[in-house]
This record gives structure tokens, sequence and C-alpha cells, in this order.
């Protein structure tokens, strides 16, 4: 398969892009020209250097594409350099989604997070990043995580590692005995980049249209891993 990944040089696109090769599939990275000295695939011969409002850059990258897979997100932290919610999740949501129609790529893999669409101004973008999927008219499936972490011995990147949450998984594990909450404390448990990334692959490599639509949540990922 012919895969674009935007946010390929993120915590989760690092992890992506090696084992998306490893499988066989030919890929298509996205890079801004100001990450391009910050990242290595900054020099990689598979990265496309350009803005993602550069609508034209974008849907020539695309052509040709069997899929559109963004991992693109920010942090509060980082809205004082200028990447906000509004520019990074929802902008590049929907110039992707856009672009991704006119170049004629039939399907969208989102990843979200666990809770989107619920309180709080990060959930609330979550939900709206996964509305303009939903309303794209393109094939999709949504990917609802919890909190992220890197393999072990994975590098630093620009963008850091996620680190291990041990409190976090043992409270949620000790909530998961009690009767009715096993499913919600799996959802809410941080999750490996990796298992993540692996199921992204497998529903992208699932045969037909069997994942279409659908929302996978962290139970489904630590099932399939
Ligand atoms: N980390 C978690 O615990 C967690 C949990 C659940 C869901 N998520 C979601 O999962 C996604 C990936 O998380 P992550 O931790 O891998 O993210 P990350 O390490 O912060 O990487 C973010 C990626 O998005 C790119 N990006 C940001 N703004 C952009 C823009 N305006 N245009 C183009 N690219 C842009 C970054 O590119 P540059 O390198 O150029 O900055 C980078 O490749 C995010 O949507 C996040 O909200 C994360």
């Amino acid at each position: 398969m012919r895969i674009f990944v935007a946010g390929a040089t993120g915590a989760t696109g690092r992890v992506l892009v090696p084992e998306a090769a490893a499988r066989g599939h030919e890929l298509v990275l996205h890079v801004r020209p100001q990450s391009r000295d910050k990242s290595p695939l900054g020099k990689d011969p598979r990265a496309k250097i350009f803005d993602l409002d550069d609508h034209d850059a974008l849907t020539d990258a695309l052509r040709g594409c069997d899929v559109c897979i963004s991992l693109v997100g920010t942090m509060r932290n980082r809205f004082a350099a200028g990447d906000t919610y509004e520019s990074s999740d929802i902008g590049s949501t929907r110039a992707l989604a856009a672009a991704a129609k006119e170049a004629g790529v039939p399907r969208f893999l989102l990843l979200s997070s666990v809770g989107a669409g619920g309180a709080g101004a990060y959930l609330k973008m979550k939900g709206e990043c996964e509305r303009i999927v939903k309303d794209s008219d393109l094939r999709y499936t949504i990917f609802r995580p919890s909190v992220l972490v890197s393999p072990k011995g994975a590098d630093e990147g620009h963008h850091g590692k996620r680190d291990d949450q041990p409190v976090m998984d043992i409270a949620l594990r000790a909530m998961g005995v009690l009767p009715g909450l096993r499913g919600f404390s799996v959802d809410y448990r941080p999750i490996g980049i990796d298992v993540l990334v692996r199921t992204m692959l497998d529903v992208l490599e699932a045969k037909g249209t069997s994942r279409d639509g659908e929302i996978v949540m962290g139970r489904d990922m630590v099932k399939s891993s």
C-alpha cells in the first residue's frame, strides 16, 4: 500500500514509520519546513517538505496514495511557539481531508484520543477533528488511545519520548476488577505506542471495508496485540 503519513516526525510517527516500512508499505512522509533540520526525516528520500496549508503541494503529495494517516497534534506547552489546537489539530485534519478527497485518496486513518468530544478544550478539539473526518465522505477509521507510552529504548526525537505512567496504570488496573468497569479501565490505561501502531497497520491491512467507520478503543488495541 502507498501510505501518506502526516505527523511522521512525532513520537507516534517515529514508531509507525519503520513498522510500516518493515511490512512492505511504500511511504510518503510529511515533514514541515520548520522541522527539516530537527528530524532525521528531513533528509529522508521519502519525505515531502511543505506546510499543510499549501493545498497544491499537499494534493500533489497525496496523489496515488491508498490512505492518509494523520498522527498530527500539539500540546498546550507549544501554543506559545505558534502551534495551537486550531492550527495543528483541527486545521491539519481539515486540510488533509479536503486534499485527500481532491487527490482521490479513498481512505483516512485518524489518531484521536479516548474521551474525544468530552469536556475540556483538548477533548472538544479531538471531537471536532473526528467530526471533520466523519463528514468528509472518505472511508475512515478513528483510533482513540489513552496516554501513549514510547517503546523501551526509543530515542527522544525533537518532541521527546512518551514516558511510562506506572501510577495511572496500577490505579486503572485496580479499577478494572470492579464489576462492569473492565472495558473502561482498559480504554483509559496507558498504552504502548507499538501496540497502537500495530493495531493501526492491522486495520489498514484488513480485507475489504470491514474496519470502515470503526472507532477503535484501547480495549480493541490490547485485544489484538
Ligand atoms: N501523547 C499522548 O499521550 C497521546 C494520547 C492520546 C492521543 N494523542 C494524540 O496522538 C497524536 C500523536 O501524538 P504524539 O505524542 O505522537 O505527538 P507528537 O510527538 O507531539 O508529534 C506531533 C506531530 O504533529 C506534527 N504537527 C504538529 N502541528 C502540525 C502542523 N500544524 N502541521 C503539520 N504537522 C504538525 C508534528 O510535526 P513537527 O515535528 O513539525 O512539529 C509531529 O510530527 C496527537 O494528535 C495527540 O493529540 C496523544
